[in-house]
């Protein structure tokens, strides 16, 4: 049975659609086999992140709605073996009923260990297609106070809803915690009552490659080795398994800064 997990924030830009897209390309790395979905409509990116625009020729919709098999709609990528992308659509004429996509994206998911829904910023149809077919979330935040509250307000939404979730801090700049008295992390955590499963910091490498639809993969990004830590922490799962330090290996972080209130 595949694990499908939402990846969300109603604050629009934290990184969901970035986070989604790489830690998609690590839990393939580890050996598992996963179904990246774009469900963000009105402006679907996971192809231009991927680099993989000019292969997408089907979407998630005409895999959905069996106008084609999956094998012709799943872009695959010879370099992650284990990943498969399924594209938004670039215009959606499809009418969308959340519980009947939901059941018709599950019936897509047999055979993979992984299914990440990426999601648009703002509530709406595929927002809530995904809250009816994922078995957990993730939410992501920057630390700036507009987008703890974007957390602290998703994380409530998907707890009323019976949905297990867990922060994802994206952007986490160690220095700016002191100097631009950014939210720290522990303050995030307490805000939004939800249980940390990973840090991304902040990667000005990553910003221009995603530019060029290149994953942080290699020694040249520092988000890299915190995405791949973040992808075993999904793995272990909620309890027991393999748990990995949160910070271990990410360079450019230092702990007693983190720890900053
Ligand atoms: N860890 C990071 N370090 C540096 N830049 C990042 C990081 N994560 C994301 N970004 C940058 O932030 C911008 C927004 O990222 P992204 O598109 O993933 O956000 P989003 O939440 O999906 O946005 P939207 O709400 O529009 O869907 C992009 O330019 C991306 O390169
Ligand atoms: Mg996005």
């Amino acid at each position: 049975m595949a694990r499908i997990i939402l990846v969300t924030s109603f604050k629009g830009g934290v990184g969901k659609s970035t986070v989604s897209a790489n830690l998609a390309a690590k839990l393939a790395r580890a050996g598992k086999k996963v179904l990246l979905c774009d469900l963000d409509f009105d402006l679907g990116t996971l192809d231009l992140i991927t680099g993989s625009e000019d292969r997408m020729l089907f979407d998630i919709c005409d895999a959905a709605f069996g106008r084609r098999e999956l094998d012709d709609c799943a872009v695959t990528f010879p370099s992650i073996p284990g990943l498969y992308l399924l594209g938004a659509p670039f215009r959606c004429d499809d009418e969308i009923v959340p519980e009947d996509f939901a059941e018709r994206i599950r019936s897509l998911c047999g055979g993979f260990d992984f299914v990440i829904l990426d999601t648009p910023g703002a509530d709406s149809v595929t927002l809530a297609v995904a809250r009816s077919c994922a078995d957990e979330a993730v939410v992501v935040a920057t630390h700036n106070p507009a987008s703890v509250r974007g957390a602290e307000k998703t994380a409530q939404m998907l707890r009323d809803k019976g949905i297990g979730c867990r922060l994802l801090i994206n952007c986490f700049d160690a220095r700016s915690v002191s100097e631009d008295k950014r939210t720290g992390m522990l303050s995030m955590i307490d805000a939004t009552k939800t249980p940390l499963l990973g840090v991304i910091p902040y990667d000005r490498a990553l910003m221009f490659a995603q530019e060029k639809g290149v994953l942080a993969e290699g020694d040249a990004f520092i988000s890299s080795k915190a995405f791949e830590n973040t992808a075993q922490r999904l793995i272990a799962g909620r309890s027991g398994g393999r748990q990995v330090p949160i910070l271990s290996g990410v360079r450019g972080v230092r702990r007693k800064k983190v720890l900053t209130k």
